[in-house]
Formats: structure tokens, C-alpha cells, sequence
């Protein structure tokens, strides 16, 4: 990642169940875009479609909370027509990326990247999945994506 790229003006974010990984990493985003005041369109979606329609997981919402982030998301499924409508589209991690690479229409495949992809630090080359996690692993999804969105920023502003 060497020479800076235009900001993309949406972005799509994927995990599995699309309740605690993929809104977190959106309202981050959403929340410091809007800080920078650049106005960029932020989705997120599940591959999988267990808790279409329903809010964020209650520890993803009470973890956001405390994190000054305000989760209103509900689940969804990934589409077709996303890989058309979104500029970039950033999952959580291999086993999302695999299915979405699966997925995807050959010409927007160059569209899916990782989250990770812009860490800084490189501590994380995946969002852990912390469904089955205790609260350290709710701040952690916090924690990757404000770091995450301080090298997206780096990557792509002059
Ligand atoms: P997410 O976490 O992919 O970060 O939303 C999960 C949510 C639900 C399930 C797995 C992971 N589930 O098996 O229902």
C-alpha cells in the first residue's frame, strides 16, 4: 500500500451474523467520518441470515454505548446487488472473505479486502468473533476498528 487512493464514497462492512463485528466497525467509521465531516455511505450486512432483522447483539450495543458509539443497525443479509452499489466492501475475517469472494461477481471481486488490511500495528489480521467471548472480546472489536480506521485514513488522504 504505497501511493494514497481517493476515499471511496461507500463501504459495506461483512462478518458473519452481522450483530456484533460489522455494525461495530460501521459506527466507528460512521462516527469519525462524520467528525472529519466526509460524507461516506456505511452499510453493513452478515454472509449468513440467523438474526436477519433483528438489532445488534445487547453486549455489541451496551459495548458501543460505552464506547460513544450509538448502534441502530438491524441485521441483514449480504445481497447481490451490494457488490454493485458498495465501492469497497470490508469483512471481519478468511472464512467471510472465502464467502464473499464465492459470492461476488467477478468484476467487483477486487472490491473485498479485510478490515485488517489497514491496521497499522498489524497486531490483528482478523476481527475476532466474539459471540462466544466475554466482554474483553466486545472492546477488542472497538478497539481494531478505531486502529483500522486511523491507517484506512492514512491510506487514502493526502
Ligand atoms: P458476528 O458474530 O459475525 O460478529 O455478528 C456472530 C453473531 C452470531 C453468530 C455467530 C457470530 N451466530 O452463530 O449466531
Amino acid at each position: 500500500m504505497k501511493s494514497k487512493k481517493p476515499l471511496p464514497k461507500s463501504i459495506l462492512f461483512v462478518c458473519l451474523g452481522n450483530i456484533c463485528r460489522s455494525p461495530s466497525a460501521e459506527e466507528v467509521f460512521r462516527n469519525k467520518f462524520k467528525e472529519l465531516s466526509f460524507s461516506i455511505k456505511v452499510d453493513s450486512a452478515g454472509t449468513a441470515g440467523y438474526h436477519q432483522g433483528e438489532f445488534s447483539d445487547p453486549r455489541t450495543i451496551t459495548t458501543g454505548k460505552k464506547r460513544g458509539y450509538e448502534l441502530k443497525h438491524r441485521a441483514r443479509k449480504v445481497i447481490e446487488s451490494d457488490f454493485e452499489i458498495f465501492d469497497l466492501i470490508l469483512c471481519m475475517d478468511d472464512s467471510n472473505l472465502e464467502h464473499l469472494m464465492r459470492l461476488s461477481p467477478s468484476q467487483h471481486k477486487h472490491k473485498i479486502q479485510k478490515l485488517t488490511d489497514y491496521s497499522l500495528t498489524k497486531s490483528y489480521d482478523i476481527v475476532p468473533d466474539p459471540y462466544y467471548g466475554d466482554q474483553s472480546d466486545f472492546d477488542l472489536v472497538i478497539d481494531i476498528a478505531e486502529e483500522c480506521f486511523q491507517g484506512f485514513i492514512s491510506f487514502h488522504q493526502n
